[in-house]
């Protein structure tokens, strides 16, 4: 059986991971800086949470969520003592696309309304309700095209308060960081604003944290900076460090109903006991300032490289926008100096999603590299 030809390939079979490298058939061995898409968050393979997950897959890997799991409720206290952010409850799940479809669910049953407000150069995922408020034409199809949505400027308060006055609208969705967009923010102004229009007009302000939650940007949630609230936040990628598992967390003034939300894998016990493992090791090795700390050093290395027009995004979460197209650039990185970079829909932008527990010494490998390309 052949597979569904739908991704376009490296000509490179990884086979082993270890923190911040993977390693091919041969024992080629490549840096990742991309993080599988910004999944690894604690690095590959790490050992406590290879033990974690064999230790609970001898146990019980899952059954349904109709019987009692003391693993979700270890992972929600954990989650919330992490993170920080209280007065929320989790509802998890296996993926960000299912994230956010769940998250647009419970702002449309607790307004009453359909209407949906996203913004330009938005990536929220492919499921149906989702992929229609994603900015890419090409990744919808008829089936997707029937959702009540909106497009808006992003970082347009103006825009946004026309919009949300004519009263229909149950949610605005955004990222704090744009990820797949090319890792533009907007200011804490547009977002506070977005949030006081939100809630003068019972509009549930959703922040997908799906890439830039998890401790990426150096603070536990991209939002965090920008002092707002939202309603709903969605994560996903980082939560499981490669074990599918999402979630949403949702204000405690929306009453939850029985039937209102469900899935058969969301929070089975295997993802919870990767999700504990995640949380445990980012306190443990305080990965959230390291992202930080790492930071620094990557942009203040990359001001100096003439080339590069404009420094992106925060903590390791980070846009390179050069002069030029890239695509040559990262293929030259990872054929002839093993490493991986990501792309984004701006065709300049390199983007560095690194695992949380890289350190300075791996970057400047990068900038040798990287100074030898250009
Ligand atoms: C911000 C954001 N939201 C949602 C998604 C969709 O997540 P998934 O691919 O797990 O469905 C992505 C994936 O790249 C993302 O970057």
């Amino acid at each position: 059986m052949e597979l569904f030809d739908v991704y376009p390939l490296y000509d490179i079979t990884p086979v082993k991971g270890e923190g911040c490298y993977v390693f091919d058939q041969a024992g080629k061995k490549y840096l990742d800086l991309y993080g599988g898409h910004a999944v690894i968050s604690v690095g590959h393979s790490h050992p406590e949470y290879v033990k974690s997950i064999q230790d609970q897959v001898s146990k019980l890997a899952f059954y349904s969520n109709s019987i009692k799991n003391p693993l979700q409720q270890v992972l929600a206290d954990k989650l919330e003592k992490v993170s920080g952010v209280k007065d929320y409850s989790l509802f998890l799940c296996s993926s960000g696309a299912e994230a956010n479809e769940n998250a647009l669910k419970v702002a449309s049953f607790e307004t009453g309304k359909e209407r949906v407000i996203y913004f330009e150069n938005a990536f929220h995922g492919r499921t149906s309700g989702v992929v229609s408020i994603t900015d890419n034409e090409n990744i919808k199809a008829p089936f997707n095209l029937n959702h009540n949505v909106k497009k808006l400027a992003f970082n347009d308060a103006e825009s946004l308060k026309s919009e949300i006055e004519k009263g229909d609208v149950a949610a605005v969705i955004f990222e704090v960081i744009q990820g797949v967009g090319g890792l533009d923010e907007a200011d804490s102004e547009f977002y506070k604003k977005a949030a006081d229009l939100c809630q003068k007009n019972q509009v549930m302000l959703i922040a997908d944290e799906v890439q830039s939650g998890y401790g990426r940007t150096g603070d536990f949630f991209a939002f965090q900076k920008h002092g707002i609230r939202p309603d709903i936040i969605s994560m996903a990628k980082g939560m499981g460090n490669g074990f599918p598992i999402g979630g949403i967390l949702i204000d405690n003034k929306i009453q939850a109903k029985y039937g209102m939300l469900g899935t058969t894998f969301g929070g089975n016990h295997l993802a919870c006991a990767a999700g504990i493992s995640v949380l445990d090791i980012i306190t443990k090795e305080n990965l959230m300032q390291n992202a930080s700390e790492v930071s620094e050093f990557v942009k203040a290395e990359a001001a100096k490289i003439p080339q590069i027009k404009k420094i992106k995004g925060r903590g390791l979460m980070i846009g390179l926008e050069f002069d030029f197209e890239i695509a040559a650039l990262r293929k030259e990185l990872l054929f002839e100096h093993q490493i991986f970079t990501g792309a984004s829909s701006n065709k300049k932008l390199l983007r560095i999603l690194p695992p949380l527990n890289i350190r300075t010494e791996h970057f400047e490998v990068f900038f040798d590299s990287l100074k030898s390309v250009l």
